[in-house]
């Protein structure tokens, strides 16, 4: 179910968010931040499935810069390029948000 949901997601975002952010790439990227953010059972670490893309890049750019004090977050997005964000954005925002 999950994974329909989420091929589903993907095949509708190629016509309309592929100009700003690369999924595929975003997919890639997005390795390295499941390991803490989908094991997000107790609900400390915030889900980032069907964040808005706006929302996703501002927060990151806010981590990037250090005005969001996580210093865990600011290590993650210190190393993104607005490229990389741009398509982890993408990504992101196109899967099904939990229940
Ligand atoms: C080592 C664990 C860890 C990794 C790896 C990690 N994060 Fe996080 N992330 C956190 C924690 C913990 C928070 C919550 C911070 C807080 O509440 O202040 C967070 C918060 C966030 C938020 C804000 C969510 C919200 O709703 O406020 C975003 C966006 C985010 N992370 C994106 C990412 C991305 C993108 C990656 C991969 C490039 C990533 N994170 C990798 C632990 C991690």
């Amino acid at each position: 179910m999950r994974v329909a949901a989420v091929a589903f997601g993907y095949v509708c975002m190629i016509g309309s968010a592929f100009a700003e952010g690369d999924p595929e790439y975003g997919q890639y990227l997005s390795s390295e931040c499941v390991t803490c953010h989908q094991s997000a059972v107790a609900g400390t670490i915030p889900s980032l499935a069907g964040m808005s893309e706006d929302g996703f890049i501002s927060l990151m750019k806010l981590y990037r810069s250090k005005k969001l004090e996580n210093p865990t977050m600011q290590t993650v997005a210190m190393r993104l390029s607005d490229e990389d964000i741009a398509a982890l954005a993408a990504y992101f925002s196109a899967l099904k948000p939990p229940d």
